[in-house]
């Protein structure tokens, strides 16, 4: 199966190969020729294939990253984002946020501007991070052809000028400095050289400890482990390293006590160049003035980026036996630059012939020219002993953008203000017939917003509960039951982004932040009715896969929803209250819709039932197994009572304001007297409920912002009892103010369907407000709690429920 003929059967060639056993072998390799506890990670530069990283990751090397795609390569193949090491010297603060909202702690920090971002994104998001030094040191005396510091360089704090940045580094960042970073070279063959690199960078690490107070908490020693690339051979191997690293950093630090430095080395191209290959096959043999020519259907755009268009590479993509004619090898391209060899030993070659470029599975394809002359990518495919254990393609798709401020950076508010028209201008078919907002749906799909909570390295807009909370009521001034069905797709990613296991994040996070994944809630159930937390319907096994079967009486989109979060019971013999949550894709369920949906209000949420049936992989579970109450009190109520507060906000905020403008209009009915003490009061009182309910609203968010800053759980019975009054407060608030504007705006503007200003709707929508989890078990929740909250914590101006009150 692994043979190279075969392969080209099965996939065509160009292809990269990448063999499992010997990246398994390199990490041995890499383990060995250091002190055991050294700490390996993988420079995912050399490779970001996610399997790839993944067998590395299961032979013991964590991930260092240096980009958004990096990180989410890793996150991917499974690294936990804590485990991360994000690195490089170009670090923009977005990315930077991007990747502590992903949950990346600890940094290696280039400069003094670099430190000070890191920081900032680690203070805005109320998170400690750990931030180290990389050190540009003068010591190196290695021989190597890629010298990275020990000269003028990008990377690294010169050594030079300690001085200038250490005490301001220290004052900056106090405590959040973890340590200290080297990688003066890469590609050093010789021993000596790579162990005299390492002991200088110990011996100036210590210096800076010493002369001035800089922690060595951490020390990463770099790498610069080196491997053949693109020619025959092996990878080197170091066999005094490990005792001379040992007794030079045993001599200077703790590194076994519980108080010991934690030591790591970095290596990308000895960890993965000789587990690939290219595979090629000769597409046509020419003769030209004296020369041949072999032009093979990969080229530079398939491999030798790196090492540069003058640069050709010593390749041997067939074992010389020194009688081969010379010939140059050729890619596909048209430009003369596409020669990956000269005086290759492929005279003999014929047409249809494969060649096997060895020791290319480091900068090979992602470090080459992959979009010149706009050729598909190679197939790349990973095999383990005689098995293919994973075979893809790369694509590149053109999206469009749009200058920055319009979309790329936009505002998320921004977005959804430009959507409200589409939303207005099918919200009263929607209502009329009770159907689904398609075409609302699909102008959000577009837009991005359906990817809000995702973070970005999974390409979504990382926006927070407060920008939620902001486009959801900006949308529900366009149709609320648009805005509900957003705000309750943000509410199962939000659980996907804080639940789901790093596999499944990786395959659905992508998809719904493109658009491609709307996601719908499945809780209610014929047997418990709409109680969320238990369930009757138990999941069963069946092989490794699971069976999820349900009959959903509600189900807010179920028709239109490409995939759904269910809570199923966690076994047959598990009580109602041990609920497991479980993500199902559309295509692995048979479904049928149950009942009509002909309500009073919300009618474009089409929340009719469904009956389904299907088998989900083990891994599509969300929490742990039978935990869904941890999903629900970190998740799904706060997320869901902060998102419906919005819609119903926005959508009374929206019926005032258009009463405002039609009462400052010539439009005014004859029988509005705004000089009269009634008009005003009813303004009033509506203007009062509204501002209630918007400033709770803000607290709450600030409150459990607060909370999930300092990762302390929601369980809190204050916390509790504020996101039920939210809930609570904000169905009774908005249906009490729209129901005032109707009075106020009277038979004509008012009551009846064809008003221009839409109360009615309003009015029927927001009676829905108070049943959509019915504010009657909310209400006997807060008063249950009220009874555990002795000293009644009483949410404060911040949003905090942390003022000492008094014990009475
Ligand atoms: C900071 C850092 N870490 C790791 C690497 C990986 O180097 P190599 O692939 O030679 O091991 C590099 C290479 O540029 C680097 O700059």
């Amino acid at each position: 199966m692994s043979d190279a003929e075969e392969l080209r059967r099965m996939y065509g060639t160009p292809i990269y190969r990448y063999d499992a056993a010997e990246l398994r072998a390199a990490a041995a390799g890499l383990r060995e020729a250091v002190p055991d506890y050294v700490r390996a990670f993988y420079s995912v530069k050399a490779n970001p294939h996610p399997e790839v990283i993944r067998v590395l990751r299961d032979a013991g090397c964590r991930a260092e990253v240096s980009s958004p795609g990096e990180l989410a390569a890793a996150l991917q193949a499974g690294h936990r984002a804590p485990d991360c090491l994000y690195s490089g010297p170009g670090k923009t603060p977005e990315e930077i946020r991007n990747a502590v909202g992903c949950g990346v702690r600890r940094f290696s920090t280039e400069s003094l501007t670099d430190l000070e971002r890191v920081l900032a994104a680690g203070r805005a998001a109320g998170v400690d991070l750990d931030c180290l030094i990389r050190v540009n040191a003068s010591s190196g005396t290695a021989d190597t052809g890629i010298r990275m510091t020990g000269r003028p360089s990008q990377f690294g704090f010169d050594l030079g000028r300690t001085e200038h940045w250490a005490p301001a580094a220290l004052e900056l960042a106090g405590d959040r400095l973890c340590g200290l970073h080297f990688f003066p070279v890469s590609n050093a063959r010789d021993e000596d050289g790579l162990a005299a690199e390492m002991e200088g960078s110990i011996a100036t690490a210590v210096r800076l400890r010493d002369d001035y107070g800089m922690p060595l908490r951490w020390l990463d020693l770099g790498g610069g482990f080196a491997a053949p690339y693109a020619e025959p051979g092996h990878r080197p191997v170091y066999p005094k390293l490990r005792s001379r690293l040992d007794e030079a950093l045993r001599r200077e630090l703790d590194v076994e006590g519980p108080d010991a430095a934690v030591i790591v080395v970095e290596s990308g191209r000895y960890l993965t160049a000789t587990a690939g290959s290219l595979l090629t096959s000769v597409l046509d043999v020419k003769h030209s003035r004296g020369r041949t020519f072999v032009v093979a259907d990969a080229g530079v755009n398939h491999l030798g980026g790196m090492s540069g268009l003058q640069r050709i590479m010593p390749l041997a993509a067939r074992p010389d036996d020194g009688n081969a004619a010379s010939a140059t090898l050729v890619g596909p391209l048209c430009t003369p630059l596409d020669v990956l060899a000269r005086d290759a030993p492929l005279g003999a070659s014929a047409p249809g012939d494969l060649l096997t470029i060895p020791n290319v599975g480091a900068y090979g394809l992602s470090a080459s020219l992959l979009a010149f002359l706009s050729r598909d990518l190679p197939a790349e495919v990973v095999v383990d002993g005689d098995r293919v254990t994973h075979a893809s393609r790369q694509t590149m798709r053109r999206t469009r953008i749009e200058p920055a401020g319009a979309t790329g950076d936009e505002d998320p508010r921004e977005i959804a203000r430009r959507l409200v028209p589409v939303l207005a201008e099918h919200a009263r078919r929607v209502d009329a017939e009770a159907v689904f907002p398609v075409e609302s749906v699909l102008a959000l799909r577009r837009s991005g917003l359906m990817g809000l909570l995702v973070p970005r390295c999974y390409g979504g807009l990382g926006g927070d509960l407060r920008t939620l909370a902001e486009v959801t009521s900006t949308l529900a001034g366009g149709c609320c039951s648009t805005a509900m069905i957003f705000a309750m797709h943000c509410q199962q990613t939000d659980a996907v982004v804080r639940f789901a296991n790093a596999a499944l994040r990786a395959r659905l996070l992508p998809r719904i932040a493109a658009g491609d994944h709307y996601l719908a809630s499945i809780t209610s159930e014929r047997e418990t009715g709409g109680h969320l937390l238990t369930s009757a319907e138990p999941l069963r096994h069946e092989g490794e896969a699971l069976l999820v079967v349900r009959d959903a009486p509600v189900v807010t989109g179920g028709a239109h929803a490409d995939g759904f979060l269910i809570t199923m019971r966690a076994s047959p013999e598990a009580p109602p209250s041990a609920v497991t949550l479980i993500h199902a894709d559309r295509a692995d369920l048979e479904i049928s819709t149950g009942g009509s949906w002909d309500p009073l209000g919300m009618r474009g949420t089409h929340s009719a039932g469904l009956k389904l049936r299907g088998t989900v992989r083990a891994d599509q579970v969300v929490g742990a197994p039978g935990a869904f109450r941890d999903v629900a009190v970190d998740s799904f109520m706060p997320v869901g009572h902060i998102g419906w507060a919005a819609a119903w906000l926005g959508t009374a905020r929206h019926a005032l304001a258009e009463l405002v403008g039609v009462l400052r209009s010539p439009r005014r009915p004859s029988s509005v007297d705004l000089t009269s003490d009634l008009v005003a009061e009813r303004l009033a009182r509506a203007r009062m409920a509204l501002e209630t309910v918007s400033a709770y609203l803000g607290q709450v968010i600030d409150e459990v912002s607060e909370h999930r800053g300092r990762a302390s759980g929601l369980e809190v019975p204050a916390v509790q009892i504020h996101l039920d009054t939210l809930k609570v407060l904000a169905a009774e608030g908005a249906f009490e103010a729209v129901n005032r504007c109707v009075q106020l705006a009277g038979l004509g503007l008012g009551y009846l369907k064809g008003s221009p200003l839409g109360l009615e709707r309003a009015l029927r929508d927001l009676r829905s407000a108070s049943l959509n989890y019915a504010d009657d078990r909310l209400l006997k929740a807060i008063g249950t709690l009220q009874l555990a909250d002795r000293s009644v914590n009483l949410i404060d101006h911040q949003g905090r429920s942390a003022i000492a009150w008094p014990d009475d």
